[in-house]
């Protein structure tokens, strides 16, 4: 089996994030850019997990190294999970995410503290060389606050309220949102996977 992992994003802090996790697999980790594929791909799956697989299959098909691809979002339990898989297109790609954040707050307007529950998901499927597909998931349970508060993460982090550290993820520093996080979680989960498979091909 090829040794190089590509990870199907655009993201620079997500190719940050990966390569700070897989590192001690001992195995390069190239973004899309760097293993020189350049495409949209079309997420129009219904699901986290099918979104990653969507995309992870798109470069695979591109390259036959081991892919990785991740789709993620926030669920609010009042809005029966929305933003959900829609969460980057929540009121229009390009709105702002003051916006995007005014607006959900404004939806949960007199909505109590235990009625307000979210969670961040991240689903991530990895494509292997000889096609088999490997999935992990992470969640990260936190409730929708009043108001934006912190400066650090991106998206919805400054309305996502962690009830046992007092604060937004938006006011958590990097090392420790990534302890934490939905998607160090997800991309933990499929390490462990990942360095199982590798022992089968080298045993
Ligand atoms: P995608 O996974 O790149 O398709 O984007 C998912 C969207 O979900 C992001 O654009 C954010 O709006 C939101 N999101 C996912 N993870 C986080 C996070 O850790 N903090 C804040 N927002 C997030």
């Amino acid at each position: 089996m090829k040794k190089r992992i590509v990870f199907a994003t655009g993201n620079a802090g997500k190719m940050r994030e990966i390569r700070m996790i897989m590192d001690d697999l001992g195995i390069p980790v190239l973004s899309m850019k760097e293993a020189g594929i350049q495409m949209d791909i079309l997420e129009n799956g219904k699901s986290f997990a099918q979104n990653a697989e969507i995309k992870a299959r798109a470069v695979h098909s591109m390259c036959h190294d081991i892919v990785i691809a991740d789709d993620s979002g926030l669920e609010i339990d009042f809005l029966n999970g929305e933003p959900g898989i829609y969460s980057a297109r929540y009121m229009g790609e390009d709105t702002s995410y003051h916006i995007k954040n005014a607006s959900l707050i404004e939806r949960l307007d007199g909505v109590p503290d235990e009625k307000r529950t979210a969670r961040f998901v991240c689903a991530i499927a990895a494509v292997l060389p000889d096609g088999r597909v490997l999935h992990s998931r992470g969640t990260i349970e936190g409730i929708i606050g009043y108001e934006e508060r912190g400066e650090n993460g991106f998206g919805y982090d400054p309305i996502f309220y962690l009830p046992e550290y007092g604060c937004t993820t938006a006011q958590l520093d990097p090392v420790t949102k990534n302890e934490l996080s939905h998607r160090g979680k997800a991309l933990r989960a499929m390490k462990e996977q990942l360095i199982t498979v590798l022992q089968g091909v080298e045993e």
